[in-house]
C-alpha cells in the first residue's frame, strides 16, 4: 500500500440488512455485525494514519424504518457507546457526534455523552459518528447559527466565507478526502454535503459487515491512484 493516507475518510455503511437476509438472518443481525466491523475498522484506519473517520450510523430519514428496527439500532448504539467502545478509548481515539438531538431519546443521548466525555482528550484520531444526521439539515442548522452570531454582532456578514462556514457545522472537521460507500449503491444520501465538495468517491459491492481491513486498503489504493486537481489544470 502507498503511504499517502487520506486525512479525512467518510463511510456510508450500507448493506447490513442484505448481509443478514442473504444468510437467512434477521436484519438486526446485520446491524450487530456491522457494529463489530465498524469498531475494528475505526481502529485500523486510525492506526494507518487516517486522522478523521466519519461514519453514517443513522440518518434523519432512518426514523421512517419500522419501529422494531429503529428500536434495535438505538439499543445497539447505547450498548456500543456505554460498553463496547472501551477498545476505541484504549486506542486513544476521540469520539464525536454529528447530527440533531431531537428526537433522540434521553438514554441514547446519555450514552453519546458518556463516550464523548470519556474520549475527549484522546489524540490519535477522531471518529465522527453521524447519528440522526442529514447533510442539508447540517447546512440549515449552521446557517441559523451564523445568522444568530451576525444578529448578536459577533460576526460580520461580509466575513462569511467557505472557511468560516466550516466552523459552524456540527463538528469542526477538515474536508473529506475519500468517501466510501459499500453495497453497490451509487448515491450520496444526504451525507456530509458541505464537506465532500472535492472528495474522491469509492464505491464497492461489498456489504458493510464484510468491509474489512483488506477492503479498506483497496479503497486507499484506489485513492492513491487518482490525481486530485481541485479545479486546476493538469
Ligand atoms: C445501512 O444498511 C446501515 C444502517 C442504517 C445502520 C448503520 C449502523 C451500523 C453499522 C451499526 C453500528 C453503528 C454504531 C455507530 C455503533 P441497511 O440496513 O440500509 O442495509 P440494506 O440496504 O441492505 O437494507
Amino acid at each position: 500500500m502507498d503511504n499517502n493516507i487520506p486525512k479525512h475518510v467518510a463511510i456510508i455503511m450500507d448493506g447490513n440488512g442484505r448481509w443478514a437476509t442473504n444468510r437467512g438472518l434477521k436484519r438486526s443481525e446485520g446491524h450487530k455485525q456491522g457494529s463489530k466491523t465498524l469498531e475494528k475498522l475505526a481502529i485500523y484506519a486510525i492506526n494507518s494514519g487516517v486522522k478523521y473517520l466519519s461514519v453514517y450510523a443513522f440518518s434523519t430519514d432512518n426514523f421512517k424504518r419500522t419501529k422494531e428496527e429503529v428500536d434495535y439500532l438505538m439499543n445497539l448504539f447505547i450498548l456500543m457507546f456505554k460498553t463496547k467502545f472501551k477498545k476505541i478509548d484504549k486506542e486513544n481515539i476521540k469520539v464525536v457526534f454529528s447530527g440533531r438531538k431531537e428526537p433522540l431519546n434521553k438514554d441514547v443521548l446519555e450514552a453519546m455523552n458518556i463516550i464523548t466525555e470519556k474520549t475527549k482528550n484522546n489524540t490519535k484520531g477522531t471518529l465522527n459518528i453521524c447519528l440522526n444526521y442529514g447533510g442539508q439539515e447540517e447546512i440549515v442548522d449552521a446557517s441559523k447559527k451564523i445568522i444568530e452570531d451576525v444578529n448578536d454582532g459577533k460576526v460580520n456578514a461580509q466575513d462569511i466565507d467557505k472557511e468560516l462556514f466550516y466552523k459552524y457545522l456540527y463538528q469542526d472537521l477538515p474536508p473529506i478526502d475519500l468517501l466510501i460507500r459499500t453495497s453497490g449503491e451509487y448515491r450520496v444520501s444526504n451525507f456530509m454535503l458541505y464537506q465532500m465538495s472535492y472528495s474522491e468517491f469509492y464505491f464497492t459491492d461489498v456489504l458493510f459487515p464484510d468491509f474489512d481491513e483488506n477492503e479498506f486498503n483497496k479503497a486507499i489504493d484506489s485513492f492513491n491512484s487518482r490525481e486530485r486537481r481541485f479545479g486546476k489544470n493538469k
